[in-house]
């Protein structure tokens, strides 16, 4: 997979996908990461790449031109499926990410102030995201998040690919509660069925307590089911 995010602060991009694990996928070859700075690409002389709303109102926009720029530089033209990080967009999720972890390449385009300058927005985004109901102070963020959702579904970033499946809402439901050593801890012991070694029943009590859980924390989510 190939990452291309168009942004004002790609050391931002860099230092939060440069950690953990997804450092370990670019540094084994499962991820790719690509930074552009769009300010780079401004034909303004003093380097400034938003101007007023026509209209008036409150703030600065985007203006299209070094975002298009920017963006015919990293595509070369090719169609690219390109996400621009919106609180108008659809709300991500596990299956969005799924989604998306089939491509080979995505581009983010990450805006700033109140907005970027609808045409341009028209002629290259081909995905709305929103992260949630909230507006945060720019799309980085919500663009490393949506990357690093995406990231763990692509086999080998994971070190244990299994431990992705076993994850809340990969069915639809919250993950059960896990322990580990030791045994007891402030007197609280670990439930007696996981130490009992019968794969069928601690199978069973983990399902139970999946539903037990979805219920009490998110009863939206059996809504559809
Ligand atoms: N940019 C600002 N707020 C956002 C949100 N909630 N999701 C995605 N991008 C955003």
């Amino acid at each position: 997979m190939k990452f291309t995010v168009l942004t004002l602060f790609p050391e931002f991009i860099e230092n939060s996908m440069h950690t953990s694990i997804c450092k370990r996928a670019i540094e084994n070859g499962y991820l790719e990461l690509e930074t552009c700075n769009f300010r780079e690409y401004t034909e303004n002389k003093n380097g400034r790449v938003d101007d007023y709303p026509y209209g008036g109102g409150a703030g600065m926009l985007i203006q299209a031109q070094p975002v298009y720029d920017a963006y015919m530089a990293v595509t070369g033209g090719r169609k690219v499926r390109t996400i621009y990080l919106t609180p108008q967009g659809e709300v991500f999720n596990q299956a969005k990410a799924h989604e998306l972890a089939e491509e080979e390449e995505l581009v983010f385009l990450c805006g700033h102030y109140e907005g970027i300058d609808e045409r341009v927005l028209e002629e290259i985004v081909t995905d709305n995201i929103s992260i949630g109901d909230y507006v945060l102070t720019g799309g980085e963020i919500a663009s490393v998040v949506v990357m690093d959702a995406i990231s763990r579904l692509i086999p080998g970033v994971l070190g244990n690919h299994d431990s992705a499946d076993t994850e809340s809402f990969e069915n639809g439901l919250l993950e059960y509660p896990q322990y580990t050593r030791p045994e007891i801890w402030r007197d609280k012991k670990v439930p007696e069925v996981l130490l009992s070694g019968h794969h069928a029943n601690i199978e069973k009590w983990r399902q139970e307590q999946s539903l037990l859980r979805t219920k009490e924390r998110r009863p939206d989510l059996l809504d559809g089911q």
